[in-house]
């Protein structure tokens, strides 16, 4: 017999976590103002809210927090850090920062200016802000697959290379980098595939461009290169992010996510005068340069962890277990962005809860309606996180209404899976009852999904 699949560690440490009932639930809700960013995480049962910094480290991680140097300036673990960054990308220029929207800030002070255009596929909604905040436009390029959820292709978080194209011939002169974002979170934790990095290094070239990559979920995407793209299944996850950070200038990483700490970021680069523009920045905003905004503690951890999280067993484990959570709401009849994403599932709301109209926010009241069900807490990656267009004011209903559930690394087990499946599944079944959603009663006039108060309609 074949053996079964199983998880390539061993639990331990575990921390308890607590059900409630239906009533509490709906008396939170009510606190909450039916905005699950607004829960105590007491109120949550399984919180699927994010994969940032709520990882679980390994032993060695843990170890290694016992050996960080915290010395001000030229912290061994400074060192310890850099050089993992260098072996797995070959950039040598690093700086940490607390995060990787920090990372972004202080970069991008010395890089992008008022009028600039940065293309991209698809910016997070912090990249996109501190363009946006320096009266830049960040212009998605995206591959138009992205936007149909039930389409089945490898690398639905390409850049649209004919978009790309365009977008550099108009804009030429005032274009500072190019920004590919991998994996591509917005579009469902989606993969770029190793030929999409090269096309856009090329077309970079021909325009005299640098290339940035978003690197938040770099190894994953290395995973998803060597198990679906073609000549990549017999290298290594260390040899693959080699080859992909061989295609760009520089990163900005949140570690939060496959650097699996809590909390921490850093810009790496190969050109000295990207260095020398971003350390005006870093000193004043995060700290001195050997640190950043981390502890050394923190920076020896998640060299550790970038060590490990680019191993392909414990990428294997991880991609596995989302996978295993699409095929039970696949056995459900549960649409969701395909394929399932490395980081996530983002159901698709907008195909389940087609009674409510959009004005009433599908994606939230489905959010909503999990949290109700069985304490699970998902978050809208929707109408209400697009915000309002800058100029009419009104909201924008252009994109996807997306139930994103992102599960934390090393955290759950398949179990816990088959409850968020399940509790889904319950919603699924009397979704044509659910005739209304959400209006808003107080919104911030920028990222008002973090504090938006709602009320129930109906
Ligand atoms: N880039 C990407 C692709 C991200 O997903 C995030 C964060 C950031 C940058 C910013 O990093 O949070 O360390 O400042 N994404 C989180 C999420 C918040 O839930 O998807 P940060």
């Amino acid at each position: 017999m074949e053996l079964p699949f199983a998880e390539s560690w061993k639990i331990k440490m575990v921390e308890p976590i607590r059900k409630s009932t239906r009533e509490e639930r709906e008396q939170w809700l009510k606190e909450a103002n039916y905005n699950v960013f607004q829960l105590a995480a007491d109120q949550v049962y399984i919180d699927c809210l994010t994969d940032s910094g709520t990882g679980a480290m390994s032993d060695r991680q843990w170890a290694a927090l016992m050996m960080g140097d915290e010395s001000y300036a030229g912290s061994r673990s400074f060192f310890e850090l850099r050089d993992v960054i260098t072996r797995l990308t070959g950039f040598e220029y690093v700086i940490p920062t607390h995060q990787g929207r920090a990372a972004e800030n202080v970069l991008f002070s010395a890089l992008v200016k008022a009028a600039d255009v940065c293309p991209g596929n698809s910016h997070f909604d912090t990249t996109k802000g501190h363009i946006e905040s320096r009266k830049a436009v960040a212009l998605d390029c995206t591959v138009d697959e992205a936007k149909d959820t039930q389409l089945e292709v490898p690398f639905k978080g390409n850049v649209d290379i004919n978009k790309l194209e365009k977008a550099l011939e108009e804009n030429a002169d005032k274009v500072p980098f190019i920004i590919v974002t991998i994996t591509n979170n917005t579009a469902g934790g989606q993969p770029v595939s190793m030929q999409n990095l090269r096309d856009v290094r090329r077309v970079a070239d021909k325009y005299g461009k640098r290339v940035i990559f978003d690197s938040a979920r770099f190894a994953e995407n290395a995973y998803f290169i060597k198990t679906r793209e073609e000549g990549y299944a017999d290298k290594s996850i260390k040899e693959i992010t080699r080859e992909m950070f061989a295609l760009a200038d520089g990163m900005t990483m949140s570690a939060k996510k496959d650097g699996i700490v809590n909390m921490g970021g850093f810009i790496a680069t190969r050109h000295q005068d990207w260095y020398e523009a971003a350390k005006n920045f870093c000193i004043p905003f995060e700290g001195y340069l050997t640190y950043g905004g981390m502890n050394g503690r923190d920076m020896a951890a998640l060299a550790i962890g970038l060590d490990e999280n680019t191993e392909f067993d414990n990428l294997d484990t991880r991609i596995k277990q989302v996978q295993y959570l699409a095929s039970l709401l696949d056995e459900y009849g549960i649409p969701y962005q395909r394929p399932a994403g490395g980081h996530a599932i983002f159901v698709d709301a907008s195909k389940i809860l087609t009674n409510v109209p959009k004005e009433e926010f599908p994606a939230q009241t489905l959010t909503i309606e999990l949290y109700r069900e069985a304490g699970v807490r998902g978050c809208e990656i929707g109408y209400i996180l697009a915000d309002r267009d800058p100029v009419t004011r009104q909201n924008r209903f252009g994109g996807l209404d997306l139930l994103r559930l992102a599960i934390a690394r090393r955290v759950y087990t398949d179990n816990h899976m088959k409850v968020i499946a399940a509790a889904l599944k319950n919603v699924f079944d009397r979704r044509h009852e659910i005739t209304r959603g959400v209006e808003i009663v107080w919104e911030a006039p920028l990222m008002r999904h973090f504090t938006v108060k709602l009320r129930p309609l109906g």
